[in-house]
C-alpha cells in the first residue's frame, strides 16, 4: 500500500520508534529527514500516525523481546484503521528477512540497515504487495537528516564489520567491512559544521579498521588520518567515535587523543572478558595480557582519559575463575563507566551452537551482581577526581530531574547536571561540586561566561 492510504487528512504522519545502537539513531534520523523532504511530520503519538515505523536492533534476546511487544500495538492500530502502512527497518528484520512477512502479516514494508531510502522508493509507488529490501546497497550519508539536536551530529565512516566475535550476529546483519572515502566525509562534516554541529561522534562496527579497503593515492587511508582531517574542520569543537576494537588501537590513535584539539578524552576500549581462554572462545583475536598493554598505552598518553567498556559474562564456558579473572581486569584497569551484558544466544552465531559449558542463569545473575558492584564503585570513585574542577560542557538542555537545572556533557563524556544561564549547543565552563557514580553536579563558572 503507498502513502497515499492517507487517513488523517492532506498532511501525513509518521512515528518511528529507535531500538538499538548509535548507528540505528543514526539512520533514524535519516529517515526522519528522507520522510519530511516527502512531505511527513511526524506525530507525537503511534496512534496518531499513518506511517509507523521501527528501527531495530538483535544484538541480544532482550531487544528482540522489547520490540515484539511494540508491534503487538502497530497490528491493533493497523487492523483498528487499515490505511495504515507498518515498516520494519534495521538489524533485526535483515536477521529474519522475508520471514518477516509470513511471521507478521500486517507489516507493509521490510528493509535491512543499507536499504533506508528503499523506504522512499516503497512510500512513492503504487506497490500494492508487502515488500523486503535486504541488500545492501549504500551509505546513508547523501539522505537529508533531522537531527535530534541541532549542534551534534552522526558520522556514519564504515559499514559492516569483518572480525567474526562467536557471540555477535552483527556481522550477519551488517555484512563485510565497507569505508566510506575519506574526501566524502570531509565534505560531509564541513556541511554539518556550516549547519550548526559542534560534536561530531564517528560510527562504525569497527571504528578504527577504518580505510583498510580504500585506496588514496595506492595506499589504505587510517583512522587517525581521518580523525586529523576532522579536527582540522572549522567550527567542529569536539570529535568522538564508537566502537573501536581493541586489537586495531594503535599508537596513532592513541596519540590524537593528545594531540588533536577537538578529539575528546574519552575511550570506549570493548574488553568482553578478562580471562584470556574465553577471549579465545569468543574470536577475540587479543588476550588479556594485549589488552592491558592498549590500556597502558593509553594512559601513558592521556593520563586523564575516561576509559569505558563493555563486558559479557555467562559466555559459555565461563568458569568461576574465567569470571574472577574478569573482576580482576576490572579492579586493575577501573573503568569510569561500563556496560554490562549477560550472554545472549544469537541466531546464526557460533557461540549459540555451543552446548558445553553452559552457565546456569542463577550463576550468570549473581556474575552480574558482582561484576556491577565492581564496575559502580570504581565509576564512583573515578568520578571523584572531577570534584573541584571547572570543566568545559555542552548544553544539552534542561536537567531531567530539575527542570530549573541545565544538563550537558564533558569531554570525558560524563553527564552534568548544573545551574546557569548556558543554553542547548553553547560551550560552557562548569565548576564541579558533586560526584556520583553516573552524574556529576556543578555550577556554571560565570566569570568564564562574562570573559567569554
Ligand atoms: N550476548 C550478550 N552481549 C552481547 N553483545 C554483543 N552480542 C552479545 C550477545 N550475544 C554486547 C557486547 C558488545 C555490545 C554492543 O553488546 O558486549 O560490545
Ligand atoms: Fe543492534 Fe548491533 Fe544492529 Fe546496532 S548494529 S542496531 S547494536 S544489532
Amino acid at each position: 500500500m503507498g502513502a497515499e492510504g492517507d487517513i488523517f487528512g492532506e498532511v501525513k504522519r509518521y512515528h518511528l520508534t529507535t531500538f538499538g545502537c548509535q548507528m540505528n539513531e543514526h539512520d533514524s534520523e535519516r529517515m526522519k529527514g528522507m520522510l519530511e523532504s516527502l512531505g511527513y511530520t511526524e506525530a507525537p503519538e503511534r496512534a496518531e500516525a499513518d506511517l509507523i515505523l521501527f528501527n531495530t536492533c538483535s544484538i541480544r534476546e532482550s531487544a528482540d523481546s522489547r520490540f515484539i511487544a511494540h508491534l503487538g500495538e502497530a497490528k491493533r492500530l493497523k487492523r483498528e484503521q487499515p490505511g495504515r502502512v507498518v515498516g520494519v527497518g534495521g538489524c533485526w528484520a535483515q536477521s529474519v528477512k522475508e520471514e518477516v512477512f509470513a511471521r507478521f502479516p500486517f507489516v507493509d514494508v521490510a528493509f535491512g540497515p543499507g536499504q533506508v531510502h528503499k523506504l522512499a522508493e516503497f512510500l512513492t509507488s503504487d506497490s500494492l504487495t508487502a515488500q523486503g529490501y535486504f541488500e545492501f546497497e549504500g551509505f546513508t550519508g547523501h539522505l537529508p537528516a533531522r537531527r535530534t539536536r541541532p549542534f551534534q551530529g552522526w558520522l556514519q565512516i564504515s559499514v559492516g564489520c569483518n572480525c567474526a566475535c562467536s557471540y555477535c550476529i552483527v556481522p550477519s546483519t551488517r555484512g563485510r567491512e565497507v569505508s566510506r572515502p575519506l574526501a566524502e566525509l570531509v565534505a560531509e562534516v564541513e556541511a554539518m559544521s556550516a549547519d550548526g554541529v559542534r560534536e561530531v561522534t564517528l560510527l562504525g562496527q569497527n571504528v578504527n579498521s577504518y580505510g583498510r579497503d580504500l585506496r588514496i593515492d595506492g595506499r589504505p587511508a587510517s583512522f587517525s588520518e581521518l580523525l586529523q582531517a576532522v579536527d582540522a574542520i572549522e567550527g567542529i569543537e569536539r570529535i568522538r567515535y564508537t566502537s573501536p576494537h581493541p586489537k586495531d588501537m594503535r599508537e596513532d590513535v592513541v596519540r590524537a587523543h593528545a594531540e588533536l584539539r577537538s578529539l575528546c578524552e574519552h575511550i570506549h576500549l570493548p574488553l568482553q572478558s578478562g580471562s584470556s581462554r574465553i577471549l579465545k572462545a569468543m574470536r577475540r583475536t587479543y588476550d588479556r595480557q594485549r589488552y592491558l598493554d592498549r590500556v597502558a598505552l593509553i594512559r601513558e598518553h592521556v593520563p586523564d582519559v575516561a576509559l569505558t567498556t563493555d563486558i559479557i559474562v555467562g559466555f559459555p564456558g565461563e568458569s568461576e575463575e574465567d569470571f574472577a579473572e574478569t573482576l580482576e581486569v576490572v579492579e586493575e584497569v577501573r573503568y569510569d563507566s561500563a556496560f554490562t551484558f549477560i550472554f545472549s544466544p544469537r541466531r546464526g552465531t557460533s557461540a549459540a551452537e555451543l552446548t558445553e559449558g553452559l552457565v546456569p542463569h542463577p550463576v550468570k545473575v549473581q556474575r552480574m551482581e558482582r561484576l556491577l558492584e565492581a564496575v559502580q564503585r570504581h565509576a564512583r570513585e573515578r568520578a571523584q577526581r572531577f570534584v573541584g574542577r571547572t570543566m568545559e560542557v555542552l548544553v544539552e538542555g534542561p536537567s531531567r530531574t530539575d527542570p530549573e537545572r541545565m544538563r550537558g556533557r564533558t569531554r570525558h563524556n560524563k553527564v552534568v547536571n548544573f545551574s546557569g544561564l548556558a543554553t542547548p549547543g553553547e560551550l560552557t565552563q562548569v565548576r564541579i561540586d558533586g560526584a556520583s557514580s553516573q552524574t556529576l553536579s556543578g555550577e556554571e563558572s560565570l566569570l568564564a561566561r562574562v570573559a567569554g
